[in-house]
C-alpha cells in the first residue's frame, strides 16, 4: 500500500460509486463536464482519428464513447469493477468498438510495450495511488512519439483544507487554501455542481500531490512536457450555474497536461 489507500480499496470506494456516477453521468447531471471540462479538454486533445487510444481510469466510458465517436480506437481501463461491468454494457448496447479491461492505470501489464498512439485520461490520476508508476506504465505502452493528455483537479487549491471564504451575503470572494504539503489519504464526500439535494454523495478517496510531484513524476518517466492549462469557466456557463463564477473569479478548479514520448531514448 502507498500513498494513504491500496488499489484493492480505491476499487471498492468506486465500486459503490459507480451506478449513480453513471446514472448522473449520462444524464447530463455532471454540468462542470458539459459545460467547461470537456469541452475544453477534448479542444486540448486534439484529433484523435483513426488512433490506438487507451483511456487510463475510463469509469463507466462516458468520454471513451466520445473519443470512440469522434474516430479514436478505444481501449478503457479501470481499477472498479463496476464502472468496467457498466461500461462494457454500454458497449454492447451500442457497440462502437471500445475494448475494456479491469486493471490500474499503474499496472498495464496486460500490454505490450508501445502498444498505442495515446493515452488520454480524465479526471483520474488525483484518485489513485502510484502517480510515479503510473507514468512509467504508460510511458512503456506508448510508442515513440506518442501522446499523454490527462485533466486532474488542480493541485495547487483543490487541496484538503481549501474552501470558499463568503462574505455576510453569502457571496464568494476569496478561496483560501490550507495544507497544501499534506499528502495523506483522505476521503471526500462530494455531489456534482447543481446536483439535486436527493442525488446520493460520491464518497471518493483523495491523493493530495503537490504540483511538483505531478510535473516531476512526468518527467522523469521520460516524458517531454508540451503544454499545461488551466481552463476558465465561460460568463455563459456561470449565468447558468452562479454557483461556478468562483471557479472563473478566483482559482482553476482544473489542470491539463500534454507530453509526448520522445522518438529517440535521451541518453
Ligand atoms: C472521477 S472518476 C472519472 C472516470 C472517467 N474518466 C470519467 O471521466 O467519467 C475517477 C476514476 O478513476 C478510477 N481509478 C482510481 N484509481 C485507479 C487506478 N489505480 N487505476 C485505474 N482507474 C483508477 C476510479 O475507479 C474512477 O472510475
Amino acid at each position: 500500500m502507498i500513498d494513504g489507500f491500496s488499489e484493492e480499496e480505491v476499487a471498492r470506494y468506486w465500486d459503490a460509486n459507480a451506478a449513480s456516477w453513471a446514472e448522473q453521468v449520462r444524464g447530463g447531471g455532471d454540468v462542470a463536464r458539459e459545460w467547461l471540462n470537456n469541452p475544453a479538454f477534448l479542444q486540448f486533445l486534439g484529433d484523435l482519428r483513426g488512433r490506438e487510444v487507451l483511456d487510463a481510469g475510463c469509469g463507466e466510458g462516458y468520454n471513451t464513447r466520445i473519443l470512440a465517436r469522434r474516430g479514436a480506437r478505444m481501449t478503457g481501463v479501470d481499477v472498479s469493477e463496476r464502472m468496467i461491468a457498466l461500461a462494457v454494457q454500454a458497449e454492447r448496447r451500442e457497440p462502437l468498438g471500445i475494448r475494456y479491461t479491469r486493471t490500474s492505470y499503474a499496472e498495464l501489464g496486460v500490454f505490450a510495450d508501445a502498444s498505442f498512439d495515446g493515452v488520454v485520461s480524465f479526471m483520474a490520476l488525483m484518485d489513485g495511488p502510484g502517480f510515479d508508476r503510473a507514468m512509467q506504465e504508460v510511458f512503456r505502452v506508448l510508442r515513440p512519439g506518442g501522446l499523454l493528455a490527462f485533466s486532474i483537479t488542480h493541485p495547487c487549491f483543490l487541496t484538503k483544507g481549501a474552501k470558499w471564504v463568503r462574505n455576510e451575503e453569502g457571496v464568494k470572494i476569496k478561496w483560501m487554501v490550507g495544507d497544501y504539503f499534506d499528502s495523506t489519504g483522505w476521503v471526500e464526500r462530494w455531489r456534482f455542481t447543481d446536483a439535486p439535494p436527493e442525488a446520493p454523495e460520491f464518497v471518493v478517496p483523495r491523493f493530495d500531490r503537490t504540483l511538483s510531484e505531478y510535473v516531476n513524476g512526468i518527467i522523469a518517466a521520460g516524458f517531454v512536457l508540451k503544454r499545461i492549462e488551466e481552463p476558465r469557466p465561460s460568463e455563459e456557463y456561470c449565468q447558468a450555474h452562479p454557483s461556478q463564477r468562483g471557479w472563473r473569479d478566483h482559482v482553476a478548479l482544473f489542470l491539463y497536461f500534454r507530453a509526448e514520448k520522445p522518438l529517440t531514448p535521451s541518453g
